[in-house]
């Protein structure tokens, strides 16, 4: 599997089993290189070109899902499975038992007090965030 991620984060993607690209000029180039030109399946959590950076990859839109840019994804059939796909307590449950055996991981970026809420939604704008940002009451 192959994550797109700064070079900051690429250290994190390693340790869970991904093998780190960094994005930005060339990233197509790197993902070729990185899979050996054989990408199977493509989830875009972007936006920004990447369904069309899949479609250039070579996947099939049935291979490819992204949950921002529905534009491109209605053009060419890919699905647009998000957070409304995995509301249901099926899901919830399987995450709920993920999460007892230590399989899912969810970092904490940062916290704010309620009355930093405008810096907390600052940082989420700045896309940079490893995690969640939490606003504790
Ligand atoms: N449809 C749905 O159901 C649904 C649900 C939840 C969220 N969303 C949307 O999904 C998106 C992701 O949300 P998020 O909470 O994960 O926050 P986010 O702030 O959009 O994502 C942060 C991550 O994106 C990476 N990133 C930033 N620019 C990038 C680029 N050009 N290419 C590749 N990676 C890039 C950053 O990596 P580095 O720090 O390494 O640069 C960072 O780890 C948001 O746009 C949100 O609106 C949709």
């Amino acid at each position: 599997m192959i994550g797109l991620a700064s070079e900051p984060h690429h250290a994190w993607l390693e340790k869970h089993g991904v093998l780190p690209v960094t994005y930005g000029p060339g990233t197509a180039v790197r993902i070729r290189e990185a899979s050996g030109g054989r990408v199977d399946a493509f989830i875009d959590t972007i936006g920004e070109g990447y369904v069309a950076l899949a479609v250039e990859l070579g996947v099939r839109p049935a291979r490819i899902d992204t949950i921002r840019d529905w534009k491109a994804a209605t053009e060419i059939g890919a699905h647009t499975y998000g957070e409304g796909a995995a509301a249901s307590a099926v899901v919830l449950g399987e995450l709920a038992r993920l999460a007892a055996r230590g399989r899912l991981e969810v970092p904490i970026a940062r916290t704010h007090p309620p009355e930093a809420v405008q810096e907390a939604f600052r940082a989420l704008e700045r896309r940079h965030t490893h995690g969640k940002i939490v606003l504790r009451p």
